[in-house]
């Protein structure tokens, strides 16, 4: 039986066919699964993952931990006041309370509602490890960040007590988030294994493609592998989004190969995925001009752009890059302009205080919103799908 294109790229689920291993050390060949499965051997330890959004944490969890093995929880399961052991016990599908009930009134019928309250959780909290322990089950708290700062502290001093009991628990988080509760938690210090997954390289990217690819019987030229690769910018998730998109346009002309205009009209098709009109838009309009009339220049393509819509053209600008110096972003606006318009040029003062108008208006919007980040002189494109977006949205046409 032939092996079907969405079977064997999955930008939202565990890609089987395309999963492709990474190196966490290039010099000594140490791959990140290694790196994951040592640190679960590691008795007493936390296991800490970050890295940014989409970058394959999840996914490595599910490959060195099995579909088998793991339970895995959310941080977005953990609102105020949830009890912490009582969410573990009914994802690990083990009874909680009702149980342990019996148990105590059979034994102390006297003592106080309190009490007994408290000891039924410890109760609880020992069956949950013991359960764990003999399954071979590994606790996975996925995307920590989404629990409050107050939660993450409770979560933190549960699992204090319960690596040493040698339970198996890997926290993932996003950069910067996660070292308060974990990384620096001074009463986990010695007790954890760090691992920080980086984005990714093209080298690997294009192993996506080429595995992918190659189990569909579909030819590929190392060059516009190569290309995919640089579009993809550091995703994974883009690389897959991509690669069906290609299969899709290449069923429908029943074709087998992959041609460089295939390459331009799958971005495209892809991009129709892609929900970022809202973001766009509030940062091509900048904050409330309340009234006051912006500056306009016009540029090469005959537009009129204020400064808010040259900082959102510049970033669409080749080659994409996901961090870009203020020098160099600042030259690709001024190379946007028409040269025969004799209006004055921002200067770069200007530019930098729009970026950093922007950047508060980012910060004050949900998690979608923050696809770019202005900081320390470089602008940081935090969701690749963003750029890509930008790059070939059918507003580009
Ligand atoms: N090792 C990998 N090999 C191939 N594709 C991957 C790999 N890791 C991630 N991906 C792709 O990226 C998508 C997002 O990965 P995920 O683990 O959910 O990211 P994160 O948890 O970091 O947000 C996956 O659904 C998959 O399509
Ligand atoms: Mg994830």
């Amino acid at each position: 039986m032939s092996l079907k294109a969405e079977n064997v790229f999955k930008p939202g689920a565990f890609p089987e066919y395309t999963y492709v291993s990474r190196n966490y050390d290039a010099s000594t060949g140490i791959s990140y699964e290694m790196r994951l499965k040592q640190a679960l051997r590691t008795a007493g330890c936390l296991t800490s993952i970050i890295g940014p959004s989409k970058m394959g944490k999840t996914i490595l969890c599910e490959q060195v931990i099995g579909l088998e093995n793991i339970v895995e929880i959310s941080g977005a399961d953990f609102s105020e006041g949830t009890d912490f052991w009582a969410t573990i016990a009914a994802k690990v599908g083990i009874p909680y309370m009702g149980e342990v009930t019996t148990e105590r009134s059979s034994t102390e019928g006297e003592s106080t509602e309190k009490d007994s309250k408290n000891e039924k959780y410890v109760l609880s909290k020992d069956k949950i490890i013991e359960y764990c322990k003999k399954h071979e089950k590994v606790l996975v708290i996925d995307d920590f960040h989404y629990a409050s700062m107050d939660m993450q502290m409770k979560m933190a001093q549960q699992l204090k007590d319960a690596i040493r009991r040698e339970l198996k628990v890997v926290v993932v988080s996003l950069p910067h988030r996660a070292d308060d509760a974990i990384r620096r938690n001074a009463d986990l210090s010695g007790r954890l294994s760090l691992i920080n997954l980086e984005t990714w390289k093209e080298e690997d990217l294009k192993k996506i493609a080429l595995k992918g690819f190659h189990a569909l019987n579909i030819e590929i030229g190392a060059e516009l592998a190569e290309k995919l690769a640089v579009e993809c910018l550091t995703s994974p998730q883009l690389m897959q989004y991509i690669c069906l998109s290609i299969c899709t346009l290449l069923e429908d002309e029943n074709s087998q190969k992959v041609t460089e205009e295939l390459l331009q009209k799958a971005y495209r098709f892809t991009t129709m995925n892609l929900n970022y009109t809202d973001v766009m838009m509030t940062m091509v309009k900048g904050p409330n001009p309340r009234g006051q009339k912006r500056k306009h220049y016009k540029t090469k393509n005959g537009k009129e752009l204020d400064l808010y819509g040259l900082i959102v053209e510049s970033l669409a600008k080749n080659p994409p890059l996901t961090e870009i110096t203020f020098e160099e972003f600042y030259k690709r606006i001024l190379e946007l302009l028409d040269s025969s318009d004799v209006r004055e040029k921002p200067d770069r003062q200007t530019v930098r205080s729009h970026l950093h108008n922007l950047q508060t208006i980012l910060e004050g919007k949900e998690e979608i919103y923050k696809a770019i980040e202005w900081k320390d002189g470089i602008i940081y494109v935090l969701d690749p799908l963003f750029l890509f977006y930008l790059r070939w949205g059918r507003f580009n046409e």
